[in-house]
């Protein structure tokens, strides 16, 4: 494969050893995608035009490759960033300075040639403005000064003043300017239900038992907190969307535990009724956790996009729901604890999983953990690139382009 061929590195790693040359073991391709071969496509991405492979990608559009990004793409797994956190002394401190904020959100974009940016703050911003109080205890995850579980805590609970978040539209404007086009930037936000678990609890929890009860002894309480929130959040990723994302994300980590109904109407409801704020246009992308089962619904929630665990299967969801919706995702974050080459055929496997239509982002199913490697980062960024650009070049050409259907 010639350079060109491939998606050029804008964000140039230093002495460029970290993101690795498509040679050596990953000429193999993704058994799928051999039919599928084509000679080349306009390219997306040559010199220095701007890279809006996701953005076509969440609106369904054929791409010369598949893009790819990684949920907690920027984090604890790069030294280059638990460097800058301990200098800044929290996590709050980073995020709350604009400048530091971007300068964390573009570190893993020197190293790979990711396609998006993603916004480098936290879901539980917005209770902070809501007057709850957060900080994030080293080794401990978040902690709440104060919760909203009863009655009480919830009636006096408002939608905040946006200036109070006003770093994270800040840090936006200056993650743009640095990025000058070369990708796009996605926004994001917690959803109504996952906001709400950790409101009611004021920290992490295995199982979310206080909010689950309450789902069942106080459903008009937990109904309140996450209309409040809903409010809260389309105005917050409303305005994100005017300081300059090109994306929005709703993260719903903890809707997957909620029973059909529940889940229905404590975080899809919600959500629908986010998304249907939000202005016209801009392509959105839903993950939920343990949703596999939810599927339908969210299909027709009004998102471009859902972003599927990795326990859910993608070949599936893509053949019943992929010409509504696009999908991303879900690459066992654990796989990338292994190695280069393991890292590489797990890809591929996903990707031949994906089959060839147009709609897909790769993704990892869950956030990286701090043990990840960043050369097996590398490798994964480049196997998909690679291996996608021979699937997709067959994008227009053959059947249906779903693996199987
Ligand atoms: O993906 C990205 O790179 C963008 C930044 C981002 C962070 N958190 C930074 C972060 C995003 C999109 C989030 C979302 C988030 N935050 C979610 C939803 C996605 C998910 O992971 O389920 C949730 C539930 C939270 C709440 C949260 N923030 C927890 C539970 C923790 C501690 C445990 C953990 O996973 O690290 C955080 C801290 C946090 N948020 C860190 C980062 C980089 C680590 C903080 C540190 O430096 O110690």
């Amino acid at each position: 494969m010639s350079a060109k061929d491939r998606p050029e590195r804008e964000f140039r790693p230093p002495g460029g050893s970290a993101a690795r040359e498509p040679d050596g073991p990953s000429e193999r391709r993704a058994p799928e995608c051999e039919a599928r071969t084509r000679s080349s496509e306009p390219q997306a991405w040559g010199g220095h035009q701007p890279n809006d492979t996701l953005l076509r990608a969440l609106r369904r559009e054929p791409t010369p490759y598949v893009p790819v990004w990684l949920m907690r793409q920027a984090g604890r797994y790069l030294p280059e960033y638990a460097a800058l956190r301990a200098k800044a002394g929290s996590f709050m401190a980073l995020a709350t300075n604009p400048s530091l904020a971007a300068e964390v959100t573009l570190q893993p974009l020197a190293r790979f040639p990711l396609d998006a940016a993603i916004l480098f703050s936290d879901i539980l911003t917005v209770p902070d403005a809501m007057g709850l109080g957060l900080r994030f205890a080293e080794g401990e995850g978040p902690r709440f000064a104060r919760t909203t579980a009863d009655e009480q805590a919830i009636a006096a609970l408002t939608v905040p003043d946006l200036a109070r978040l006003r770093y994270v539209f800040d840090a936006i404007g200056e993650i743009k300017r640095a990025l000058a086009g070369r990708v796009p930037l996605i926004g994001f936000a917690g959803s109504p239900f996952t906001l709400a678990c950790y409101m009611i609890e004021g920290r992490g929890s295995a199982d979310f038992a206080t909010v689950r009860r309450m789902a069942f002894a106080r459903p008009d309480l937990l109904d309140r907190l996450v209309r409040v929130n809903a409010d809260a959040v389309s105005a917050y990723l409303a305005e994100q969307a005017r300081a300059g994302a090109d994306a929005l994300m709703l993260f719903d980590t903890w809707g997957g535990l909620l029973a059909p109904e529940a889940y229905r109407r404590f975080s899809l409801a919600p959500t629908r009724s986010i998304l249907a704020r939000l202005p016209a246009g801009i392509p959105t992308i839903v993950f939920t956790k343990g949703a596999a089962a939810s599927l339908p619904a969210i299909a027709e929630s009004g998102a471009s996009c859902i972003g599927l665990d990795w326990t859910a299967d993608l070949g599936y969801a893509r053949r019943r729901f992929g010409e509504r919706v696009a999908f991303q995702g879900n690459l066992d974050p654990l796989a990338l604890l292994t190695d280069p080459d393991s890292v590489e055929r797990a890809a591929l496997a996903l990707i031949d999983e994906s089959g060839s239509a147009p709609g897909y982002v790769f993704n990892v199913g869950h956030g990286l953990v701090p043990a990840t490697p960043p050369e097996n980062v590398a490798a994964l960024v480049a196997a998909v690139h690679r291996a996608s650009r021979t699937c997709n070049a067959g994008q227009k050409a053959s059947g249906s382009g779903y693996r199987g259907g």
